[in-house]
């Protein structure tokens, strides 16, 4: 789809600075603005950072991303050939393309809309394998994939998480904790993009922790890898541990909109209505900037939409069935082409909530701390 030409890219880039009190000046604003092209080659170990600033020993090495294939079968596509085919064909014969198009339309804009301050969005569950990466890496493919400005994802979910494949990495050098120790206000976006990994679409990946088992983020570097992020970055989608861990109750009071993700069955639906009710009582915000992802992970979970929607929805969050895909049940990297139509609308419809629902708290300040 083609992407909305916007305000001009710089705006929130300047507004952030302005709010940071002026730590850079407009020109280096706009330098931030510079379209992220290539990353430039990580600095070899030892090497002083640019700016002078010597690296803090010792520089990380790269570690693979194991992910080997033991299923035996190739990539599958999410939709079943006669799906696709029949699709192509009401294509031509119906009436309803204007109208699909017209909602497409609709997303897109929502999607695209031109921000003033870097918007960051929490992505949480109450229970593990909910499906949270795989709507993280969802979300943050569509943003990357719609808007102009510069898309991060962010893995603060550093115990052997699943971001970093579903989005394509091949190799770990540089994660949170290594940022947060190098991060500096003087860096120029082309700095920062030297130690994250490229994602599809141009959107950029920091990792929480190169893989090992009992790796750790804590509150403080996740407050300084976000707050300092943010000026670089439009849009920046956080996967975060399960609920309720320090660092995931943070960034899910600490983001302008959050999407909290579910199993698509009765028993996920409740225990989610119970952190919506605790999240309510934080602040009267929170529902209204929320999304709950209902995820099928199964083709058929039993679970009555309609019903689940109302039951969730009340206090104003925005629900959102994740159809189960065939493509994403195999684990691994996300690969749009492969994934089912109704996955795409899902994750695009997914985009533009949140995007509306971060807008209206145009910064955490009025929000709860
Ligand atoms: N829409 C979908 N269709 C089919 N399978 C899915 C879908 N969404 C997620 N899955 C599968 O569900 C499983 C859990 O997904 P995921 O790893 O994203 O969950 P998680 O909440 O991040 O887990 P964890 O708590 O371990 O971090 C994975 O095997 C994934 O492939
Ligand atoms: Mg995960």
């Amino acid at each position: 789809m083609s992407a909305q030409a916007q305000g001009a890219p710089g705006d929130w880039q300047r507004d952030v600075f302005r709010e940071l009190g002026g730590a850079a000046s407009a020109g280096a604003a706009q330098e931030a603005a510079a379209p992220a092209a290539l990353p430039p080659a990580p600095p070899a170990p030892g090497e002083p950072a640019r700016h002078g600033r010597p690296l803090p020993p010792p520089t990380p090495v790269s570690v693979p991303v194991v992910g080997p294939a033991l299923d035996g079968s190739g990539p599958r596509h999410g939709d079943p050939l006669p799906r696709r085919a029949g699709r192509a064909l009401r294509r031509g014969l119906t009436s309803s393309a204007a109208r699909q198009t017209e909602t497409a339309t609709r997303i897109a804009r929502a999607i695209q809309q031109p921000i003033t301050t870097g918007r960051q969005i929490a992505v949480t569950s109450i229970r593990g394998g909910a499906g949270k990466s795989t709507v993280a890496a969802l979300l943050a493919l569509t943003l990357a994939h719609h808007r102009h400005d510069p898309v991060l994802a962010v893995e603060a979910d550093p115990a052997l998480g699943t971001l970093p494949r579903r989005l394509g990495a091949t190799e770990i050098r540089w994660s949170c904790g290594d940022l947060a120790g190098i991060v500096d206000p003087s860096m120029q976006i082309t700095d920062v993009t030297g130690y994250l990994l490229p994602f599809a679409g141009g959107g950029w990946l920091l990792p929480g922790s190169q893989g090992t088992i009992g790796a750790r983020l804590d509150v403080e570097t996740y407050r300084i890898v976000m707050t300092s992020l943010r000026r670089w970055f439009g849009t920046t989608v956080v996967d975060c541990e399960t609920l309720p861990a320090e660092v995931a109750r943070t960034a899910l009071t600490t983001t302008q909109a959050r999407v909290l993700v579910a199993p698509a069955t009765t028993a996920g639906a409740a225990t989610t209505r119970s952190v919506l009710d605790w999240m309510g009582g934080l602040h009267r915000s929170m529902l209204p900037t929320t999304v709950v992802v209902l995820v099928h992970t199964a083709p058929d979970m039993g679970l009555d939409g309609r019903r689940a929607a109302e039951y969730l929805g009340a206090g104003g969050a925005r629900v959102i069935p994740l159809p189960y895909d065939r493509s994403l049940a195999a684990g691994g990297e996300i690969r749009t082409a492969l994934l089912a139509g109704a996955t795409r609308e899902a994750a695009a419809l997914i985009a533009a909530e949140t995007m509306d629902r971060a807008m209206t708290r145009g910064s955490s300040r009025g929000g709860p701390r």
